[in-house]
């Protein structure tokens, strides 16, 4: 059965995940991309070994998206798998306690970057997929869609799907690239954030001056940009950009209720997080912060004088990013427009702003009661012997829309991480209990969905 052909192969699982994490498939780092394509050659070859009927590499203007497809169950429901095998850069490498391309098991956890963002819980999904058809075939058609630029965008993943909508055709699709509620407790994340990504740069003088001749007299950069990070925030913790929460979408009350009575620790949120106290907008709860309501955060300043010792200048520019996680209906495009003209109108005139797009991606929520979200309930259920639980989350993962739009289907975010797993940062780990308990999940789900 394709369930006792995970025990008696989880060591093989291992080995084969460790190899995909020691590919550097960095997306966003240009001098990374013959791994990139390394990586994606590495997955062909592996949906091939694994007896996947029909496997394709597709180029694109960025990094190739992976397509492979199993429709051998005439008559029978066809859902997609969508994942991706980039991953965010390293560093800062000093903080890894191994390095972060030689994947390690330390006691039952896998670290490595993307050990869980996303090549650990794609490859459940793989795995998953080889258990049935190593025993029987798979009992419903699927196709499957890996992408290789998720972590700067899926700026073209867009444009693929739109091409591609009538081969993409399903009842629903499939992701694990987000997280359980906390360990041996799943959950169903029905919605996610949208994003939008600025840069902004501030020119005062020409050129650096000396402080103390010209000190006082004209605009600083640095002091400037201050004044424009302080505007945009009010002191209830809200956005102090005009319209922004416009469109925002209130929490219904059952959602409220059902977050209420998820078993939440401040203390552990503390921790977990290393702050002194948790701040953020008035009469909201931790969790509703970060799963339901808006923000606008910098991600990183650039300006002046930062060498050893002191330095009396008052600098040209300054520069910083930020960005803004988006909830239902918030469209990126009016909050980037909104945010710029804010921060022209509250900018000092005696400076010249330049405000810049990055990438962004649209908020979604989906249904909670269909029939691919109770089946993903029952298989989940079965594999961890515990009722999963409904979340919200607050990452992003743009394509979500562009699925909902073009192929008018629901995705169903079926988590394998935890919370603590450390994406994006050093000591990236993938919990090993959830990688094989994983693999159970979405091989009982293809039999739920049957
Ligand atoms: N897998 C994450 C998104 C995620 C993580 C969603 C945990 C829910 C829970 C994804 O790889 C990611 O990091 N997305 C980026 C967005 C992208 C446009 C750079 C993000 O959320 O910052
Ligand atoms: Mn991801
Ligand atoms: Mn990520």
């Amino acid at each position: 059965m394709a369930i006792d052909y995970i025990a008696k192969n989880e060591e093989r699982f291992l080995e084969e995940l460790k190899e995909l994490l020691r590919i550097p498939s960095v997306s966003t780092d240009t001098e990374h991309k013959k791994d990139v394509h390394a990586c994606a050659d590495w997955l062909v070859a592996h949906f091939k070994k694994i007896g996947m009927p029909t496997v394709e590499l597709h180029q694109t203007p960025g990094h190739p998206i992976i397509y492979a497809e199993s429709l051998g169950a005439p008559g029978k429901p066809t859902y997609l798998i969508y994942g991706h095998y980039d991953v965010q850069p390293p560093d800062p490498l000093e903080l890894w306690d191994t390095p972060p391309f030689e994947p390690t098991v330390r006691d039952g956890k896998l670290f490595a970057r993307g050990a869980t963002d996303d090549k650990g819980q794609m490859f459940a999904h793989v795995k998953a997929l080889e258990a049935h058809l190593a025993n029987g075939g798979l009992p419903v058609n699927v196709k499957v869609v890996i992408e290789g630029e998720e972590e700067v965008g899926s700026v073209n993943l867009d444009n693929w799907v739109e091409a591609n909508s009538e081969r993409l055709k399903c009842d629903a699709v499939f992701i694990s690239d987000s997280s359980m509620y906390a360990k041996g407790l799943p959950a169903i994340m029905y919605s996610l954030r949208g994003l939008a990504y600025f840069e902004i740069e501030i020119t005062g003088p020409s050129h650096d001056l000396h402080s103390g001749l010209y000190g006082g007299a004209v605009p600083n950069p640095i002091n400037e940009l201050g004044k424009i990070i302080a505007a945009l925030q009010n002191p209830d913790g809200t956005v102090a950009v005009p319209g922004f929460y416009d469109r925002v979408r209130a929490l219904e009350q059952v959602e409220r209720d059902g977050f209420a009575a998820l078993p939440f620790k401040e203390s552990e949120f503390m921790a977990e997080t290393g702050v002194k106290g948790v701040q953020g907008e008035e009469g909201y709860t931790t969790l509703e912060r970060t799963w339901a309501r808006p923000t606008l955060d910098f991600n990183g300043i650039i300006g002046g004088f930062t060498g050893e010792g002191a330095k009396t200048v008052l600098p040209s520019k300054a520069r910083a990013k930020f960005s803004c996680r988006l909830v239902p209906d918030q469209e990126p495009g009016e909050i980037q427009e909104m945010v710029a003209a804010h921060i022209r109108s509250i900018a000092s005139p005696n400076v010249k702003v330049d405000v810049h797009f990055h990438h962004g991606g649209r908020p979604v929520i989906t249904e909670r009661d269909h029939p691919a979200v109770l089946a993903a309930m029952r298989a989940l259920k079965k594999s961890w012997n515990t009722d999963p639980v409904f979340i919200r989350g607050g990452g992003s993962i743009p394509v979500v829309a562009t699925f909902s739009d073009v192929l008018k289907v629901p995705s169903v975010l079926i988590g394998l991480g935890l919370n603590d797993d450390r994406l994006h940062s050093p000591n990236e780990k993938f919990d090993l209990e959830n990688f094989y308990a994983g693999i159970r999940t979405l091989t009982y789900l293809w039999d739920e969905l049957a």
